[in-house]
């Protein structure tokens, strides 16, 4: 493959929280892309969160009345990691697990051609790791996206310590193609973004599990006086308490500082099944879920 511009269609693996986004992104700005996830059901619900948030998207730019649908019929589900035989770039984004993700890398490795990309939109795991598990360790990257992925500006690229200039050349071009900004990173556990994010999230759980103030208070203050969108404990629902729980682990685990210690109330919350927004109950209620 010699550029971005011969990406025609790529495969997105999970089509959860991130993965039905970066579907949209892709379908969006004119790529046919494959979403696989484990069982009918979930890829049925991912298309029709997509479904959704073009409409969305529609109503606000005033679309002309089959521009959503047309996006949409871009976007082709399944359940099958054989689609990654004529895809020239796979995004790996399913659960933030290593072993979940070691079966996809394996099993991808073993269908897709010697050249495919294989990417991950993984929030901490390490990318080298990921990439000793293939053959094709200098065409493996991460690729991670933000969430709402439709919304966000940012791609941070992580380069695992083996990843080729070719790799990272390609997937830059392509996220300006998507229309957002890549910033590249070396692999390091959090890479940026959850480096400073996450151990900021896990102190506002510690806030809370203290009695030091309310759930609304601690988002009310991050707010207001200091200007972020959303509070942290929303935040931490937005993402999914069980990520969150996941990236606190790898950044405890890889870099060995006892400061990175998940705080109880976190893992009490997760071992409950109250994951945040998609489960429709985490620090808040969110009854539609
Ligand atoms: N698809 C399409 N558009 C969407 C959307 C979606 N899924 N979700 C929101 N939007 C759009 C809305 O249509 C709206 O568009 P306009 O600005 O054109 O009106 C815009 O986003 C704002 O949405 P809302 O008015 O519904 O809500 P809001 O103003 O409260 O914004 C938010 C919502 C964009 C999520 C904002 O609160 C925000 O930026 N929050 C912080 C998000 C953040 O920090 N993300 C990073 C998480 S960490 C991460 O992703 C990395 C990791 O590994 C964990
Ligand atoms: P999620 O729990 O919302 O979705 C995960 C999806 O993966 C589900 O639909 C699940 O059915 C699917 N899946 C699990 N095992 C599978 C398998 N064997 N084959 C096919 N599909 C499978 O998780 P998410 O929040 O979308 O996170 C996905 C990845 O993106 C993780 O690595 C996470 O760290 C990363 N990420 C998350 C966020 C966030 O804010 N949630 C932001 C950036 C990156």
């Amino acid at each position: 493959m010699s550029g971005a511009d011969d990406v025609k269609k790529v495969a997105v693996i999970g089509g959860g929280t991130m993965g039905n986004g970066i579907a949209q992104v892709f379908a969006t700005n004119g790529f046919d892309v494959e979403l696989i996830d484990a069982k009918p059901e979930f890829v049925q619900r991912a298309l029709a969160t997509i479904g959704r948030n073009l409409e969305r998207v529609a109503k606000k730019q005033e679309w002309p009345a089959d521009k959503a649908p047309g996006i949409l019929a871009r976007v082709h589900g399944g359940t099958s990691l054989d689609v990654a035989k004529d895809c020239p770039l796979v995004i790996e984004a399913v659960t933030e697990d290593f072993a979940v993700k070691k079966q996809i890398f394996l099993a991808l490795d073993a269908v897709a051609p010697a050249e495919t990309i294989l990417a991950s939109n993984t929030s901490s795991i390490s990318i080298t790791e990921i990439a000793a598990l293939t053959k094709r360790p200098a065409q493996v990257i991460g690729m991670h996206f933000m969430n709402p992925v439709p919304v966000m500006q940012l791609i941070e690229i992580i380069r695992g310590l083996a990843t080729s200039d070719a790799t990272y050349a390609l997937t830059e071009d392509l996220s300006k193609r998507l229309g957002k900004t890549p910033v590249e990173v070396n692999d390091y556990p959090g890479f940026i973004s959850n480096r400073i994010l996450m151990p900021m999230i896990n102190e506002a759980v510690y806030t809370l599990m203290e009695g030091v103030a309310t759930r609304e208070a601690i988002d009310t203050v991050m707010k207001l006086g200091m200007n972020h969108p959303m509070g942290p404990l929303a935040l931490a629902d937005l993402i999914g308490l069980d990520t969150c729980l996941s990236i606190m682990e790898v950044l405890h685990v890889g870099l060995g500082d006892s400061k990175y210690r998940p705080c109880p109330l976190l893992r009490k919350m997760v071992a409950a099944g109250w994951l945040g927004r998609k489960s429709g109950r985490g620090f808040y209620e969110y009854p539609q879920a």
